[in-house]
């Protein structure tokens, strides 16, 4: 296979000025220095995995563009941009239009009416799309989706605020395992999920320190703290696990995952 190539975003103008999730507080602190060392850490993991990892510029009016998750959907070549719910966010949406233009992509839109929260909420696995609704992204965005993209749509309901995107209480691996917060979901046993991925599921402490937030380059996975039981159960399944601290971001409601899309 193909190196795994990653788009980030870099954290000039990072910082917590709106709440649009419950995780942020407006004016917090955040020690950009700190944060910038963070994200520097995750993005230097990434690459030790063996990812590649390209950078849209930041953007002073938008300091959650860190969040490159958010960005759109990729299948192969084909890139649908996010709508996003809030204003607040609104903004970005042009600014990784243009870069997935300018990189060659090609580049289309779901009808505005539809909030969509990309990676945040979904992503393409085999010939499923695998999402979630009711927080940020639309139920019928997803199957817009799916069907322009002709895959088959699992779509699941998020429960709560706090987890208000798919990425924040679930992530799979290389192996077909799956990590997931049960209460996160109005379906607790997540039974949709289950026929694609063999479920594990994490305690409110593992959910809070947004464990299932982590990234996955092949079989090495990229967690947001040491402190998470999970691991332990993820590494005897035979992947690698590595901690990239990223506390400043979680100020903002987002992690290790967040602050990534895979390109392919
Ligand atoms: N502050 C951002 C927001 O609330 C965080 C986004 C995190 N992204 C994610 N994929 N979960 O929109």
């Amino acid at each position: 296979m193909s190196q795994k190539i990653v788009l980030m975003s870099s954290p000039e103008y990072f910082k917590v000025e709106y709440a649009i999730n419950p995780w942020m507080v407006p004016g917090t602190n955040v020690d950009l220095e700190l944060a910038k060392n963070q994200w520097n850490g995750l993005k230097r993991t990434i690459e030790e995995a063996g990812a590649e990892v390209k950078v849209v510029p930041p953007n002073e009016n938008h300091p959650d563009l860190v969040f490159t998750a958010n960005s759109g959907i990729i299948k192969g070549n084909d890139v649908l941009i996010a709508n996003f719910k809030f204003e607040e966010r609104r903004g970005e949406e042009e600014i990784y239009l243009k870069w997935f233009e300018e990189n060659e992509y090609n580049v289309s839109r779901i009808p505005s009416d539809y909030k969509f929260e990309g990676r945040g909420d979904a992503f393409v696995y085999g010939d499923y799309l695998v999402g979630s609704y009711g927080v940020r992204s639309d139920k019928e965005a997803l199957l817009y989706i799916a069907e322009h993209f002709e895959l088959e749509p699992v779509i699941v309901e998020l429960a709560q605020e706090k987890f208000y995107h798919l990425d924040t209480c679930f992530q799979h691996f290389s192996n077909g395992h799956a990590i997931f917060y049960p209460e996160a979901f109005k379906d607790n046993s997540l039974s949709a999920f289950s026929e694609l991925f063999e479920l594990i599921p994490v305690s409110e402490s593992d959910a809070n320190e947004l464990a299932c937030n982590a990234v996955v380059i092949e079989d090495t996975v990229i967690f947001p703290s040491e402190n998470i039981d999970v691991i332990k159960a993820v590494e005897n399944l035979g992947l690698t696990s590595k901690v990239a601290n990223v506390s400043e971001f979680l100020k903002s409601g987002g992690a290790c995952q967040c602050l990534v899309i895979a390109l392919n």
